[in-house]
């Protein structure tokens, strides 16, 4: 691999829009609705008893608790899916910013996009229930090992299906290795059958492992991605998403050599 090829598989890996990780995820706005609804129904008030002039001051704290409640039990979920693999620790916010690029070149609603970015940081929380021995094997899977690592999205559901407030992201997560021929897992969807987030997240996920490094691989070069890309799509990629992805990466400024 040439040095210009190296810097500029580096440069697609840092890259960062504009938000930042402090700055997100934000909760649904239904949430902060549901809240309000309930504190200006007496059931966001301790005692019950506040007077009608307290309600917008509380109704305002009870939305402010559950943002808070909502960033950090997610931020939680992520700590613990990126310290189960030092080959992947960066590779969850990494795939959720290539979402946001992606998703913002296709026209994705706000509201879609958040549950999109905070899906994508989560997509792989499953692999917490598969062994060690499987996830690090430095070499091709066997058939029966792979089959397990299919495990992995419905584990993720069982897991993330107690909290409440991620019930947008969960067909997302579950679907992120459906192909859009059929090919994929865990149920085989096709095409429009496939959630069109998860289209999205497919994409920026084999996006990034192809241009990260692994036990078992170097970083594949832009180009190399960009092939990849064009060959995939309609197999593994939804077409429209590929060619947008391919079209991304084609625009990133070209780093100088040395
Ligand atoms: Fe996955």
């Amino acid at each position: 691999m040439g040095q210009i090829e190296q810097n500029e598989t580096a440069a697609i890996s840092e890259y960062q829009p504009a938000r930042t990780w402090t700055s997100f995820p934000a909760p649904q706005s239904s949430d902060f609705d549901r809240a309000r609804d309930r504190s200006r129904q007496g059931q966001g008030s301790a005692s019950g008893r506040a007077g009608q002039d307290d309600e917008p001051e509380i109704a305002e704290r009870v939305a402010t608790t559950l943002r808070q409640t909502y960033l950090e039990t997610t931020r939680a979920l992520v700590a613990t899916v990126e310290a189960r693999d030092p080959f992947t620790q960066r590779h969850s916010r990494t795939v959720s910013l290539y979402c946001e690029v992606i998703a913002s070149r296709l026209g994705l609603s706000a509201e879609r996009m958040e549950s999109l970015r905070t899906a994508a940081l989560l997509h792989d929380i499953g692999k917490i229930g598969i062994p060690d021995v499987i996830l690090q094997k430095p070499g091709p899977l066997s058939d029966e090992e792979f089959e397990i690592v299919k495990r992995h999205p419905g584990i993720a559901i069982e897991i993330l299906g107690h909290a409440s407030f991620l019930s947008a992201e969960l067909p997302i997560i579950l679907h992120h290795h459906e192909s859009f021929d059929g090919s994929g897992y865990p149920y085989g969807l096709a095409g429009d059958e496939i959630p069109f987030e998860s289209r999205v997240l497919a994409v920026a996920d084999a996006v990034d492992t192809m241009l990260s490094p692994r036990s078992y691989k170097r970083p594949y070069t832009r180009t190399h991605v960009q092939e990849e890309l064009t060959t995939g799509a309609g197999s593994q990629f939804d077409p429209e998403v590929a060619r947008v992805a391919h079209e991304w990466l084609g625009s990133m400024p070209r780093i100088a050599d040395g």
